[in-house]
């Protein structure tokens, strides 16, 4: 007998298990009769939505706590036609309070044809606003690391790499002195080699922090130059594939992308232990889409990516608001042993009605 039939059973022999059920759930029930008139409400549901269950039997659709939410008599109908259903809704409290809950919904038929339809709810509104109120969170803190790595490479820039570039030069002259021992000029240019290794070094970090040349030379020079970059590394070949000629995107599409690679790339090195790895981009007329893939351990991507966040985490989240700043969706698929693909798709120009 299944886990259905075996509860049947129980409430066959014993009819008061239901009624105890009903009344002391923690969570709201709602009971609607196949005309979609509502049959019961519990007290859970009483008490959280704070609507009354003698008021509300056996009215129709519209219900008082829909509010404002799109939900019509239509979706409930094709609920009931798919016999089983799960959802979001934005409903209304009598007092007036937003009320976001997860509903499942399940047809019934019970003896003599009698059909009904059960609605579990579970209030998601709190754990919904953490999310939100993390996923803002994450915006601003996105948004003030582009602002602080932008000032980090300028200064970086105007500061150092240009006092190494004037040592340098010094040094350079000196090496051409009259009356120079041998010894002394291998030194010398052993520590120019040294300066110039050092500046290199710098001007790479300060690129890596603000991509200058997005500005200048647009997104597909820019990942070429991020893909360089990653080839370096040991023991893992990087390929970028530009699939459909370069179109020009708004300058912000092209720093949240390059950054949402930056990212990927960073993360391949880190968790992935990838031998390969493809960045492909390709454009159409309204957008642009990136897809990074590597043949890595691959993992379990959790079902809200905020989770990720309480031990620290905020990589992907800040890529994936990234794509959500403009109106771009990312989404990430992994499978353990096989490696990670994440897609990004972005409208070229947001806001632009694409
Ligand atoms: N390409 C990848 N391959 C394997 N694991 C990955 C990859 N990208 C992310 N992960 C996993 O997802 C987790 C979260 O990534 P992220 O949010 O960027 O945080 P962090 O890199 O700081 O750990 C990582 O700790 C890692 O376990
Ligand atoms: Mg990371």
């Amino acid at each position: 007998m299944d886990e259905q039939g075996q509860a049947e059973k129980i409430l066959q022999e014993i009819p008061a298990l239901s009624t105890t059920l009903l009344v002391r759930a923690p969570y709201p029930i709602v009971i609607l009769n196949h005309d979609t008139s509502l049959r019961y409400v519990n007290p859970a549901f009483e008490s959280l939505t704070g609507f009354c269950g003698a008021d509300l039997v056996d009215t129709k659709p519209p219900f008082p706590w829909w509010g404002e939410s799109l939900i019509t008599l239509g979706h409930v109908e094709e609920a009931f036609q798919k016999k089983r259903i799960h959802m979001y809704e934005n409903f209304r409290k009598k007092n007036g309070d937003h009320l976001k809950v997860k509903i499942d919904i399940m047809f019934r038929e019970v003896q003599y044809g009698i059909q009904y339809y059960i609605a579990y709810w579970v209030d998601v509104t709190e754990e919904t606003r953490k999310v939100d109120n993390l996923r803002s969170y994450v915006r601003e803190v996105t948004k003030g690391q582009d602002n602080e790595r932008k000032r980090i490479s300028r200064e970086l820039h105007d500061g150092p790499a240009q006092k190494l570039a004037m040592v340098y030069t010094d040094c350079r002259s000196m090496i051409k002195s009259k009356g120079l021992s041998g010894t002394t000029v291998d030194r010398l240019e052993h520590i120019c080699i040294r300066l110039r290794d050092s500046l290199e070094d710098l001007r790479r970090l300060s690129r890596n922090l603000s991509p200058a040349l997005l500005d200048q030379f647009g997104l597909v020079p820019s990942l070429e130059l991020l893909i360089e970059e990653m080839n370096k590394e040991k023991d893992i070949h990087c390929i970028l594939q530009v699939i459909t000629s370069a179109q020009s995107v708004a300058s912000e599409v092209a720093l949240h992308l390059f950054r949402i690679t930056q990212e990927a790339l960073y993360n391949v090195l880190k968790h992935a232990k990838s031998s390969r790895v493809v960045v492909s981009i390709s454009f159409t007329s309204d957008k642009v889409e990136l897809i990074i893939t590597d043949n890595g351990t691959g993992f379990n991507v959790p079902e809200v990516l905020g989770s990720f966040a309480g031990h620290s985490k905020l990589g992907l989240l800040s890529m994936s608001e990234r794509a959500s700043l403009l109106d771009g969706t990312l989404v990430i698929d992994s499978k353990l042993g096989t490696g990670t693909t994440i897609t990004v798709e972005i409208p070229r120009w947001p806001g632009h009605g694409c």
